[in-house]
């Protein structure tokens, strides 16, 4: 088999085979294919396309490139929810212990992140002793013991997907679905799970700008996870505003905290209850109604926190922080941000609000930048909400007061005024089963 053939194949708009695909990425892993003929193929690929039979099969060859981390001695059904990101979405810190509290297993391997805010395992590190580098069986024994373990990755998994995900970023290619899919499905089955709950994110804050392209990334993603064996199920959400009122390592902990304690943002809180739900309905745990109604019941009688409790104390963190949130640490300087006239805020720009939290040192620009776990933006008005000249929008936490000026221009430009009260729309947009 020669790259060049499979090039040309692609190239004059014809389906790959499996095995031309796993050459391909085998290759790619192995080095015996040079970038410029991989960047060649993904051009290919990106012009032509590819059917959904050639996607899962470069999915199933992605999700086979690299190590696995057996799960075999955890019992009972695992699940886990994977977001295509975005700003403030802070859902895995409630929903994974929320589902633990019924009995399902989350074992879940999650990544720091890059640019806007930190990635799950960065939130959970701002609880102080927090370990998310917990050896292969102590991850294992967590999940036996409480239900749920979250970790950072550790392992090559899906080795393929990081060599190609490099090269599509260089060579314009990241944005087209065979490759979006499977990217995101061949780490997703890597990890082996049986029920995966997909939040496909739509809008601003996304790299999906439109619910028709949103539902058919997700349709596409939910038929090949089916294909695996899975039971499968993706939700399409509104990334056109930021989720919930905190942007921040820390500051998201908390409002999960306060979710879990019944007194979240109504947005936030509502998104958590429908991915628990439906996590539970896929586990067979009774009807829709019966589900929701225990997705509710679970953030407001206090047995998602009381799991949150048990995990943080079985990865090394203080609990304590659960009841006092100074022991968070403080960011030494806060900042409140004004309204300029007397408006309804018509949108605002979620990526906008996103970089706005990253100058202030919550994100980070490349992955050897360190974090600053208490930096971030507290949102005090959002889409929808009509403001008075000189009321707060937002307040601003740094340990650096000089970002404050370019934080706050960043913030206020991707905000939106207006004299007319903007159309209202619903945070869940559509639903994939
Ligand atoms: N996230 C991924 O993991 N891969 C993509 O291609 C896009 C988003």
């Amino acid at each position: 088999m020669r790259m060049y053939d499979i090039i040309r194949k692609k190239r004059d708009g014809d389906a790959l085979s499996a095995e031309e695909i796993r050459f391909f990425t085998e290759g790619i892993v192995d080095g015996s294919i040079p970038d410029y003929q991989a960047a060649a193929l993904c051009m290919a690929i990106y012009l032509n396309g590819m059917n959904r039979e050639e996607i899962a099969q470069l999915t199933f060859a992605i999700r086979d490139s690299g190590e696995r981390l057996d799960l075999s001695a955890i019992s009972g059904i695992r699940a886990d929810k994977h977001s295509t990101g975005g700003v403030g979405d802070k859902t895995s810190l409630v929903v994974a212990p929320a589902v633990a509290s019924f009995g399902i297993k989350v074992a879940k391997v999650s990544g720091r992140g890059l640019a806007h805010t930190g990635g799950t395992v960065d939130k959970l590190e701002s609880i102080p002793g927090f370990r998310t580098n917990l050896s292969d069986s102590e991850f294992i024994d967590c999940v036996n013991n409480v239900g749920a373990a979250i970790i950072g990755q550790t392992r090559d998994v899906a080795p393929a997907d990081k060599k190609l995900y490099a090269l599509r970023d260089v060579t314009a290619t990241v944005d087209t679905l065979p490759l979006i899919v499977s990217s995101i499905m061949g780490k997703k089955l890597a990890a082996d799970d049986d029920i995966i709950i997909l939040d496909v994110k739509c809008g601003s804050g996304s790299f999906n700008k439109t619910p028709q392209i949103s539902r058919e990334l997700a349709q596409c993603m939910v038929d090949i996870g089916k294909k695996a064996g899975k039971k499968m199920l993706a939700l399409i959400t509104d990334m056109d505003r930021p989720l919930g009122c905190a942007i921040g390592n820390a500051l998201e902990v908390i409002e999960a905290i306060e979710t879990m304690k019944g007194r979240g943002p109504e947005d936030f809180t509502r998104l958590c209850e429908v991915l628990i739900s439906n996590t539970l309905y896929l586990a067979g745990k009774g009807s829709r109604q019966d589900c929701d109604d225990m997705a509710k019941a679970s953030l407001s009688d206090g047995s998602a926190l009381e799991k949150f409790r048990e995990m943080i104390i079985a990865q090394g963190g203080d609990p304590l922080v659960i009841d006092d949130y100074d022991r968070f640490g403080k960011a030494k300087y806060s900042h409140a941000v004004l309204a300029p006239k007397s408006a309804y805020i018509s949108s605002v720009n979620a990526e906008g609000y996103g970089e706005a939290s990253l100058i202030l040192g919550a994100g980070r620009n490349t992955m050897e930048e360190s974090i600053d776990p208490c930096a971030g933006i507290i949102l005090k008005k959002n889409t929808g909400d009509f403001v008075k000249e000189g009321e707060e929008i937002a307040v601003l936490y740094s340990e650096d007061k000089e970002k404050f000026a370019d934080s706050e221009k960043k913030l206020l430009s991707s905000t939106c005024f207006s004299s007319e009260a903007p159309k209202k729309k619903p945070l869940i947009l559509d639903m994939v089963e």
